[in-house]
């Protein structure tokens, strides 16, 4: 995969596993992260239901709308990344075989060129009428955001035997229906590797230890932009809020000396 010529697609990233390379992917949710990222050789960009979070300022993804998905979807492809850019399923659009075939072709229509959804088994139908519609699908197991209301946080899959079990069930019918992919998120590290081993297709994870054949954060998290959570997983690579708060103090000042800006 040669991520600074011709455009990277489901397939190429798939191959990589058997290729022994790594997958480092980030999210955007609009045009310049978009293509600051591609910028940057990222091959996979998510424009994920973190969304609610980390822009639109609600406590959890549960409230993200289509509507807020494909405006967001827009913004990101209309940078033109190399990088395949691919859409969350929000909460409940992808509840029955027939919503979940219509609300991913309405992220591609607005610009993904994959969609990705939470959970395993329960939704295999769904991912089968995906991928059989040519939508490349991304899966999503672990900790899933979209049930936080119901599990009561944010908690480490994989610790209970019953849970393990779970995972590998889940995983296997992901893999049957055609996903390309599986992001694992807050699993244990030494399950996590375990699936890795045992998966004919990439694992990317967030909070799920080293051994992943990827890696995925949400990009505000990386760059320290939210001083307002404490993250576990994720160590900031730049302290963006307390530089902007510089810059911007720096400014006012300036204005307020009568400086011109
Ligand atoms: O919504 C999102 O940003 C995600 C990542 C945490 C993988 O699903």
């Amino acid at each position: 995969m040669d991520t600074h010529s011709g455009k990277i697609t489901a397939e190429q990233l798939r191959a990589t596993k058997a290729q022994g390379r790594r997958i480092a992917s980030l999210t955007a949710y609009d045009f310049p992260m978009t293509r600051l990222l591609d910028e940057a050789g990222i091959p996979l960009i998510l424009v994920g239901d973190s969304l609610g979070m980390v822009v639109l300022g609600y406590p959890d993804t549960t409230h993200v709308t289509m509507a807020d998905m494909e405006h967001h979807v827009r913004a990101a492809a209309r940078a033109k990344p190399r990088a395949l850019l691919v859409a969350d399923m929000p909460f409940g659009s992808c509840q029955t075989v027939e919503s979940a075939r219509s609300n991913a072709a309405r992220l591609v229509l607005a610009g993904a060129e994959a969609v990705k959804a939470e959970g395993g088994q329960e939704i295999e139908a769904q991912v089968r009428a995906i991928v059989e519609n040519g939508i490349p699908f991304l899966g999503h197991l672990g900790m899933l955001p979209q049930h936080v209301l119901e599990e009561g946080g944010y908690h480490v899959k994989g610790k209970k035997e019953s849970e393990r079990e779970k995972l590998f069930q889940d995983a296997e019918a992901l893999v049957r229906a055609g996903a390309f992919a599986i992001v694992l998120e807050l699993v244990k590290a030494s399950v996590a590797k375990e699936l890795t081993e045992r998966l004919p297709i990439p694992t990317i994870g967030i909070g799920a230890g080293p051994d992943c054949d990827g890696q995925i954060l949400v990009t505000p998290d990386l760059l320290g932009m939210l001083p307002w959570y404490d993250l576990k997983h994720v160590k900031p690579r730049l302290n963006a809020a307390e530089q902007i708060r510089a810059v911007v103090g720096e400014w006012k000042k300036a204005v307020m000396d009568g400086e011109r800006g």
